[in-house]
């Protein structure tokens, strides 16, 4: 017998193909899409798990990174704290060593710092001169305000201790402390040109003794000319020194000091800074109460 032969041409295939070649070729590639799609959803699906597992993975490192970044931004936070805590402690020690020369409390450069602290924050409450008292204002002087006197390193006992009035010419060399701490100062603020607490402690040397109507030391400024830290200083200074026993002078009251404080509005002093000055002149005594008593303990 015969052995069967293989003969598509014999097999009654259905209509739709057109020919038997054609048909089985349809049905192949109908089984190869099958197996291709069943291997492809295999492979995409292990990829994904892959992908996801990879992502897990990348997140989980980010996640380690972000942390290594907020401790190590801690750290750098704390140390410069730490160097700038230690370098506005030297420059106190070095200001209080100076200041000690005239001042018998050992409490002006305190005072002084926090009087000009309270009317940056008033003026601040009350959006006045906005464009120069901004959220770092307040503090700024407040580590600024106790280099205005610096310059005064440069005056001999004979003129600074001098008890009783100076004479002419002894007065013209005690002018000379603003422009010896402006020097000092500027020299320093060359160096760190990014610097605002020296910039203003610059300012604040150069120009503390000018009055606002111009009749002031030493470059003779007026009115908003005399930049604000000054202004604010000024206020701050003559309060203090008129509270405090000096040479030539017994202590004044409060009322009596504010009254001379009050008289210099618009001629001594800036008049909107005198404003703040009444209003929350109370505030300026306790500092005073407050300083002084901690100063005599
Ligand atoms: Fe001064």
């Amino acid at each position: 017998m015969d052995k069967p032969q293989w003969r598509p041409d014999a097999i009654d295939y259905p209509s739709i193909a057109g020919a038997p070649d054609e048909y089985l070729k349809l049905l192949f590639d109908f089984f190869a899409n099958q197996v291709d799609d069943s291997l492809q959803n295999e492979l995409i699906s292990e990829l994904m798990s892959g992908y996801s597992g990879v992502s897990r993975l990348l997140e989980e490192k980010n996640r380690m990174l972000n942390d290594y970044n907020e401790r190590l931004e801690e750290l750098v936070r704390d140390k410069v704290r730490e160097i700038s805590a230690a370098q506005m402690a030297t420059i106190h020690s070095l200001v209080k060593s100076a200041e000690a020369r005239d001042d018998n409390t050992g409490a002006h450069i305190e005072r002084t710092a926090m009087y000009c602290m309270l009317i940056a924050e008033k003026l601040y409450e009350r959006g006045k001169y906005e464009d120069v008292v901004d959220d770092f204002f307040p503090g700024n002087i407040a580590k600024a305000s106790p280099l205005h006197d610096i310059g005064k390193i440069g005056i001999r006992d004979s003129i600074l201790l001098k008890p009783g009035n100076l004479t002419r010419d002894e007065f013209e060399v005690m002018k000379t402390h603003v422009r010896i701490g402006y020097e000092t100062l500027a020299s320093v603020a060359k160096l760190y040109p990014g610097n605002e607490f020296i910039r203003m402690g610059v300012e604040i040397a150069m120009y503390h003794q000018e009055k606002w109507d111009g009749s002031g030391y030493l470059s003779g400024l007026a009115g908003e000319a005399i930049p604000l830290s000054a202004r604010i200083m000024a206020i701050a200074d003559v309060y203090d020194a008129l509270r405090s026993k000096r040479t030539y002078k017994e202590a004044y009251s409060h009322d009596k000091s504010s009254e001379i404080i009050i008289k210099g509005r618009g001629t001594h002093f800036d008049p909107d800074l005198v404003d703040v000055f009444i209003e929350n002149r109370r505030l300026f005594a306790d500092i005073f109460d407050g300083l002084s008593q901690s100063a005599d303990e």
